[in-house]
């Protein structure tokens, strides 16, 4: 039976010299370890020698490990036998321990070298699949920091010049009623344009965040989104500013908006909590709200990206995201990012 597994069923003795023999193998451990192996069916030495020098100190740490403890042993590891393509293989045993004091493992040697490929290839495609999602939210955020500033200077220049020629225009046709009513309705409209203008361009990217720093971004945001809507609100500022550079502080901000939305458009809260610390080890914004808390069935139709993307930049940036929440108790999601990729700011 044990010939029939496509493994190699093995049992191995670690004698109380620390010598190990192979008391029996299903089949030749050259069938795993390469034809080029001097490998013979009763010592490991050949076969041991052929793993690749960076997991063999991993196979002999698992194995000690596993007889000090008597827990399984696994093991998993590279064959880089001269002439064989590296084969990546995994070892799983059981100890006891003998009359003798010598320790025997019964276990199972297979090749996983195809499923590891796979792994790579899979991982291989996941760190490039990060790679381009921040390269597309960079250039997204370029875009419309470059957008937000077309519209506010060139545009809202164009507008109040308007409005002043406008103005200019009013008083020489002062005598004409008609006239007059007429640049007074273009000026409203002239108004209202260099309002959505302003609008647009803060949507794209709050002019704050440039000027006055990331936490009076945030007020201003919140202020905008929960106080205008009734939700009260209570932002608690770090000790100090924090002082980061644009990447981080687009991110970071970004992380927030994004909390503040889904608040608004999920949580039916009344009161929203927002905490910005700063600690020698990172800092951390904390956004709670009361409302609904985040349930856990939602239909697998409607795909989410908020929270991923939320998750995603927090990681590019070397920190981590938690969401906790309990239904009808409320939300807490917590940003950490660590001092080390606080931007220059941070001691
Ligand atoms: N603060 C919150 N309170 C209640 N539910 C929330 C909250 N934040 C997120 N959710 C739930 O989590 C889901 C996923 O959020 P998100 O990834 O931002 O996607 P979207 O906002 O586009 O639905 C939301 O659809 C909502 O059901
Ligand atoms: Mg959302």
């Amino acid at each position: 039976m044990t010939a029939n597994i496509p493994g190699l069923v093995f049992q191995l003795q670690q004698r109380a010299d620390k010598s190990l023999h192979v008391l029996y193998s299903s089949r030749s451990l050259s069938t795993l370890c390469g034809e080029c192996t001097n490998a013979d069916d009763t010592a490991w030495t050949g076969c041991i020698n052929n793993f690749h020098p960076e997991d063999r100190a991993g196979f002999f740490a698992t194995m000690e490990a596993s007889a000090q403890r008597l827990t399984h042993w696994n093991w998993e590891g590279r064959i880089t036998a001269p002439a064989c393509n590296t084969k990546w293989i995994n070892l799983r045993a059981m100890p006891s321990v003998m009359a003798d004091g010598s320790t025997i493992w019964d276990g199972i040697i297979l090749n996983i070298t195809r499923s590891k490929q796979r792994e790579n290839e899979s991982l291989h495609a996941r760190e490039l699949l990060e790679k381009l999602s921040g390269h597309i939210q960079h250039a997204r955020e370029d875009e419309r920091t470059k957008i937000a500033r077309e519209i506010h200077d060139e545009l809202g220049g164009i507008l109040t010049t308007l409005k002043m020629d406008l103005g200019w225009l009013g008083k020489r046709i002062a005598h004409d009623p008609a006239l007059l009513e007429r640049t007074q309705a273009m000026t409203q409209l002239i108004m209202e344009a260099l309002h959505t203008a302003r609008r647009i361009a803060a949507d794209l990217r709050p002019a704050a965040l440039d000027n006055l720093g990331l936490t009076a971004a945030m007020e201003e945001h919140a202020a905008k989104l929960l106080g205008r809507r009734g939700i009260t609100y209570r932002l608690t500022p770090p000790e100090q500013e924090f002082d980061l550079d644009d990447l981080h502080a687009t991110a970071i901000f970004r992380i927030f908006q994004e909390s503040l939305t889904n608040i608004v458009r999920h949580a039916a809260a009344t009161a929203v909590e927002i905490l910005l610390t700063r600690s020698p080890h990172g800092l951390g914004v904390t956004i709670r709200d009361d409302g609904s808390g985040i349930t856990p069935h939602r239909a697998p139709s409607s795909p989410s990206y908020g929270i991923l993307g939320m998750q995603e930049r927090a990681k590019r940036l070397g920190g981590d995201l938690s969401i906790s929440s309990m239904p009808g108790r409320g939300t807490t999601v917590c940003l950490h990012i660590p001092v080390a990729s606080a931007g220059n700011a941070l001691p």
